[in-house]
């Protein structure tokens, strides 16, 4: 008897426990903001281009795979090669024993590639916007970070514990005015994505360059979704626009446009050596395999002489997104391969993005926190790999639902 109280107060206790949870997850499932990790069972073809999701058959509008590069013949040789000479695994933290010689040579052709001292590579994107702006800046500090940043950025500051002031999108003026209300930080760093990553459009770099110069302030930006794209052998948005020696770190990923995985940094000798003494994830997490070094390096040759590939993307992008314009949706104010179809409402939103899938699309919904409230979304991203004809039949099917859209689908 008294053994079965105790197993019921045990099993009352586990259910208890988790209450929270389940309430917390029910608030969050009646506004439509829950998540699903979905299982992709293939990726078919080397384009990237189609995938077969729990049995259908897809075009993939919503991957990062900008250039195509993922499944890239030659990324796989490169990639296969490196496990023959180096193994699967990097075995220790770059600061131990992982840093292959592979790294040596990413990091100097990284750094030639985007003309600065030095460059840094991290495990990942994230951890390189969150080591970096952790290490730079803590108590007594503040950092000026666009509203629409990316989340990475946001937890790097968190991280800091510096000051955290969000300016308006795109909004130097008020960027201005919080300057000049915090002067009196001790060290002051502003931040910023080049491309927005679910918006599609670019920061106003010039603006940022000339308050960094008024307030002696930091700048770092995330090239995460120009890196491969912008600039014309694909640095991104600052050789774009010739400020690439005006930004104190210029952070990227090889996650998107380069097909593979892993963050850097580019920046002057004296912030990459002092970021690999101090940045936490750089210390405390082990190094990339070196098979994803090595496609990278394969990576960036072609990102750097494929000129072509990255014209046929652009010229891609402008298409549907003129296209999707033409049907009415409305687009963003970008010119980048990213294409936001806002919606607003969470619920509507995920219909269209179901409806999508039932057509053989796959363009996944983005609600908040990754958005603000209120401006759900379908992300479109092109790929230089998709056909132009893959291109025109997408862009039917929207429109073809379109109708259902404004009036509410389902
Ligand atoms: C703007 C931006 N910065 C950083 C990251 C993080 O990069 P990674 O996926 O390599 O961790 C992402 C990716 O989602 C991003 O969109």
């Amino acid at each position: 008897m008294k053994s079965s109280c105790v197993r019921f107060r045990k099993v009352f206790e586990m259910l208890d426990r988790y209450a929270w949870l389940d309430e917390d997850y029910e608030r969050l499932e009646k506004q439509a903001l829950t998540r699903q990790i979905r299982s992709v069972d293939a990726v078919l073809g080397d384009r990237g281009a189609w995938i077969r999701v729990e049995g259908k058959t897809l075009l993939n509008l919503s991957s990062n795979n900008y250039l195509g590069l993922a499944h890239d013949a030659r990324l796989k040789a490169a990639a296969m090669e490196a496990i023959e000479l180096w193994g699967t695994g990097a075995t220790a933290s770059r600061l131990v024993t992982g840093s292959c010689a592979l790294y040596t040579e990413l990091e100097q052709r990284l750094a030639a590639w985007k003309e600065r001292e030095a460059a840094l590579v991290f495990a990942s994107g994230y951890q390189a916007n969150a080591g970096v702006i952790s290490a730079l800046v803590g108590r007594g500090d503040a950092v000026f970070s666009d509203r629409l940043n990316h989340a990475s950025i946001v937890d790097g500051i968190v991280q800091s514990r510096a000051e955290h002031y969000r300016y308006r999108h795109n909004d130097p003026e008020h960027l201005a005015y919080l300057l000049e209300k915090h002067k009196g930080a001790r060290r002051k760093l502003i931040v910023t994505d080049t491309v927005f990553s679910m918006d599609g459009d670019t920061a106003l770099l010039p603006d940022l360059v000339g308050l960094r110069a008024r307030y002696g302030a930091l700048l770092m930006v995330d090239e995460a979704h120009a890196g491969g794209v912008l600039g014309e052998r694909g640095e991104g948005l600052c050789h774009a626009l010739g400020l690439h020696r005006e930004i104190d770190v210029i952070m990227g990923t090889f996650s998107k446009a380069f097909g593979a995985y892993g963050g850097y940094i580019c920046a002057d000798h004296s912030v990459v050596r002092y970021l690999a003494t101090k940045s936490r994830p750089l210390i405390y997490s082990t190094a990339l395999p070196p098979a994803v070094i090595a496609s990278v390096l394969t990576a960036l040759t072609i990102v750097m002489k494929d000129a072509e590939r990255r014209k046929s993307l652009q010229a891609k992008a402008k298409w549907l997104r003129e296209r999707l314009a033409s049907y009415g949706f409305s687009v963003g104010e970008g010119d980048t391969p990213i294409i936001p179809l806002i919606i607003g409402d969470n619920e509507k939103t995920l219909r269209y993005s179901r409806k999508l899938e039932e057509m053989g699309i796959a363009a996944v919904a983005i609600r908040p926190p990754t958005v603000p409230a209120g401006t759900s979304r379908i992300r479109l991203t092109v790929m230089a790999t998709h056909t132009w004809a893959e291109l025109e039949w997408a862009a039917d099917q929207l429109q073809s639902i379109r109708a259902d859209l404004e009036g509410g689908i389902g």
